[in-house]
């Protein structure tokens, strides 16, 4: 079985001072890749910094014979993500992979949920992913050469009780992807979405410990690294890793029902139809979808 290897790139990941993001790091930098490792080094909920989270996972690669740099900025400003691309250009000349990973939490219900607790939430995850991502995609296209992950969440995916901030924010990021799919298509640019669960210290509260000794962040990195990989081909596309399990999530639409003397009544009556998935379809950009689905109903009209 061929290896598959990452010698010559050099990979930039976000929040990789612990958790999955450290995880994803070590595993590149052990197959040949040369690191950048940012973190802030701030707490769970997005406050405080130091060099020090980053700097272990540097000593860790180093230790184990990789070359890894250090970058201490935060993501939630333009600058601190032209710093983080700026710093793997400077000491490695290029980026060829962008893990956007780095992450806080600031759960409440949604009642109880607080102006600063949304723009913190969308600063880090939302404008932190574009803040390191669009200086790297610039650099990308010039090469022709990239591969970007940003990472979502199954709260993002499918909502949880207590994260309206968060999950909107991790939802954003798939329209992200999806938009970079096609803008990066003609520079061999794939971007894709991971939706991991891991124990870290995000999760270390919310499951019991027996549970979280079986989700080690190990069993995401590998998923990630692949999509990463010169060898994948896959653009534009969201996968679910955890404990061992490997899926896809996809957006898909109903067939829907083509209602061309639409009223009230007609979608009352029809919502059974207008719901059922059976037959449901993923669409690759936003033109498709909006030509089919109209398609079908010029031509019953
Ligand atoms: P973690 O807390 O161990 O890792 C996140 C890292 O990001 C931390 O080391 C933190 O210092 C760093 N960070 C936070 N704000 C930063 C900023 N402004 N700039 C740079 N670095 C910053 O948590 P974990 O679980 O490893 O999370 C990684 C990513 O995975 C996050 O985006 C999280 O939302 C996502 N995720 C994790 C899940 C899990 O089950 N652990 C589930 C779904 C998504």
């Amino acid at each position: 079985m061929s290896e598959v290897r990452f010698d010559d790139r050099v990979a930039v990941v976000t929040g990789a001072g612990g958790g999955l993001g450290r995880a994803h790091a070590l595993l590149l930098a052990s197959r040949g890749a040369k690191v950048v490792v940012n973190d802030l080094g701030g707490s769970r909920d997005g406050d405080g910094a130091s060099s020090n989270m980053a700097d272990k996972v540097v000593d860790e690669i180093k230790a184990a014979g990789g070359e890894a740099v250090a970058n201490y900025d935060g993501v939630d400003t333009y600058a601190g993500g032209e710093n983080i691309i700026k710093t793997a250009v400077d000491a490695f000349g290029k980026v060829d992979i962008v893990i956007a990973n780095a992450g806080i939490l600031r759960d409440r219900a949604f009642h109880n949920l607080e102006e600063a607790d949304w723009d913190k939430i969308f600063a880090v995850h939302v404008k932190g992913s574009f803040n390191v991502i669009q200086p790297a995609f610039r650099l990308m296209r010039q090469q022709n050469y990239g591969r970007i992950i940003v990472t979502t969440s199954n709260a993002g995916l499918y909502g949880n009780f207590g994260q309206a901030n968060y999950s909107s924010a991790k939802t954003a990021l798939l329209g992200l992807a999806s938009t970079l799919e096609l803008e990066g298509a003609k520079y061999n640019i794939k971007a894709n979405v991971i939706a991991p669960v891991a124990a870290s210290r995000l999760t270390e509260d919310v499951m019991p410990p027996a549970v979280l000794e079986k989700l080690r962040p190990e069993f995401v990195s590998p998923v990630v690294a692949y999509l990463c990989s010169e060898e994948c081909q896959i653009s534009g596309n969201i996968f679910t890793a955890g404990g061992g399990y490997v899926g896809r999530a996809a957006i898909v639409e109903s067939k829907g029902a083509v209602l061309p003397d639409i009223s009230i009544e007609a979608v009352r009556d029809n919502i059974d139809k207008i719901s059922d998935m059976t037959g449901a379809e993923e669409f690759t950009n936003a033109f498709d979808e909006v030509s089919k689905r109209l398609a079908s109903a010029t031509a019953v009209s």
